[in-house]
This record gives C-alpha cells, sequence and structure tokens, in this order.
C-alpha cells in the first residue's frame, strides 16, 4: 500500500539553519495493516505522516502510494489519487462551524468537478455518521457537540470518499481517557469489518495495542518497524 524509499525532509529555518525532521527513511506498510507510530513531541511523526499522504514533498527519495510513484505524477493526478486513496485526520481538527454535521462530512467532495453533492453521497454520509454514533446529529453545528463527537464527525469525514488508506494524527489527544478508548474503539472495528489499512501517530503508548504493529520515532529516525 505503501512504500517509502530512502525518504528524507529537510525543513530549512532562515538562511543557514536546517533541521532534518525525518531522516532517510526505507518503510513498507502492507495493505491491511494497522500502523501505530510513536514518538515525543518534535520527532517528527507528523512530517512522516505528511510524507506518506502525500502533503509534503520529501526532500530526497520516492513515495510509492499503491503502486504509484506520488512525485513524478502532475498535480492533478497526485491530488485525484490522493482524493480517490487516502482519507486523513489532522492533529488539528477542523470542522466548519457554520455547516451542520452531515455537510461537514460531505465537504470533501464539493472539492471534486462537478460541483454539486450527489443524494448518494449524503446517503453514505448518513450511514458513516450512524457508525460512529451520531445518527441524532446530523443537523447539529460543530459547537453544539463535544469534542469527541467532533471527532467521530471527522472520522466519518476521513471515510467518506471509500479510501485504502486512513491516515489519523494523534486523534485522541483533546480527549479523556474514556473517550480516548471508545474513539480507539471505534477505529478497531472499522478496520476490521473494513479491512482499511490504518496509520495513526499518537504519543501515547498504551495505544500501541490497538494496532497490528508499532514504529516508534526519535529525532526524524524511525527506530524499529518489527511487528
Ligand atoms: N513547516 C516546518 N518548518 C520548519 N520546521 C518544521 C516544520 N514542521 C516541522 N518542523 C520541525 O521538524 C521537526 C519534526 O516536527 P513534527 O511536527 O514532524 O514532529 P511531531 O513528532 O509530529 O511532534 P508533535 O508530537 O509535537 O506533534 C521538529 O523539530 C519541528 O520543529
Ligand atoms: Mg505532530
Amino acid at each position: 500500500m505503501i512504500e517509502l524509499i530512502e525518504v528524507s525532509k529537510t525543513y530549512l529555518l532562515g538562511k543557514d539553519q536546517q533541521v532534518q525532521a525525518v531522516k532517510p527513511t526505507n518503510l513498507q506498510i502492507q495493505s491491511g495493516e494497522f500502523v501505530v507510530i510513536t514518538g515525543r513531541s518534535g520527532s517528527g511523526k507528523t512530517t512522516l505522516l505528511n510524507l506518506i499522504a502525500g502533503l509534503t514533498r520529501p526532500t530526497s527519495g520516492s513515495v510509492l502510494l499503491d503502486g504509484h510513484d506520488l512525485w513524478s505524477l502532475s498535480d492533478k493526478e497526485q491530488s485525484l489519487l490522493r482524493n480517490q486513496t487516502v482519507g486523513f485526520i489532522f492533529q488539528f481538527p477542523s470542522l466548519l462551524p457554520s455547516l451542520r454535521v452531515l455537510d461537514n462530512v460531505v465537504l470533501p467532495t464539493i472539492f471534486e468537478e462537478s460541483g454539486a453533492v450527489s443524494n448518494e453521497k449524503y446517503a453514505r454520509a448518513k450511514e458513516l455518521l450512524a457508525t460512529v454514533g451520531l445518527s441524532d446529529k446530523l443537523r447539529a453545528y460543530p459547537r453544539q457537540l463535544s469534542a469527541g463527537q467532533q471527532q467521530r464527525v471527522v472520522i466519518a469525514r476521513a471515510l467518506l470518499n471509500q479510501p485504502k488508506l486512513l491516515l489519523a494524527d494523534e486523534p485522541t489527544s483533546n480527549l479523556d481517557e474514556q473517550t480516548e478508548t471508545e474513539i480507539m474503539e471505534l477505529f478497531r472495528q472499522i478496520h476490521t469489518t473494513t479491512g482499511i489499512t490504518m496509520v495513526m501517530v499518537t504519543h501515547t503508548s498504551q495505544l500501541v495495542r490497538y494496532g497490528t504493529r508499532a514504529i516508534s520515532m526519535a529525532m526524524g529516525q524511525v527506530l524499529n518497524s518489527g511487528d
């Protein structure tokens, strides 16, 4: 599903200061895996996830996503591939406050070519909101939801286009422990029922047990990728 070949990312800070956020890395993630990436703040987790998603251009190396070399595609091909293949849950979740829950979930399709949102997408959005336990909140606004409920909406939105790959960056970091467990159980359920490939970043090492493989990062280095 994912292959990183000698991928690194260096950020330039001003004229002569550099940060090697991800050191040259080789990593393969097979279809159907649930990989949990842990590491301290600043160790390069988000950068690695953004490299996998094709949201960050690597300084060196190649990223293969579902067999395609991401950075040899045109912009258009790349964003099409990303839209069809990847669902992304960001570290700082973003629901549009002026849109109701249901409209937030169908939001990704607004950027697709046709413009209008099909009834089919609305039906799928409702189905997903039922899966995440929010059937009674379709017409609520984000501010009327708890943090855990908002995160469920974000998860439903990430699954709208039936991605093969779900990437999640610290999806439970703003939640209390019980809500965190609920969200993790939801991820586990989604993983086992759909067979989707998942990569999740967390700084809570206890969450590793939800995955099928653990990877840890320190100072830009992927430390272990055994299972
Ligand atoms: N856009 C950027 N420009 C410059 N430096 C950056 C940028 N993004 C990240 N960095 C640096 O790269 C390193 C890795 O950052 P990254 O966000 O990947 O860490 P992280 O493991 O996700 O941390 P956290 O757990 O705090 O989210 C850090 O030293 C950070 O300061
Ligand atoms: Mg991060």
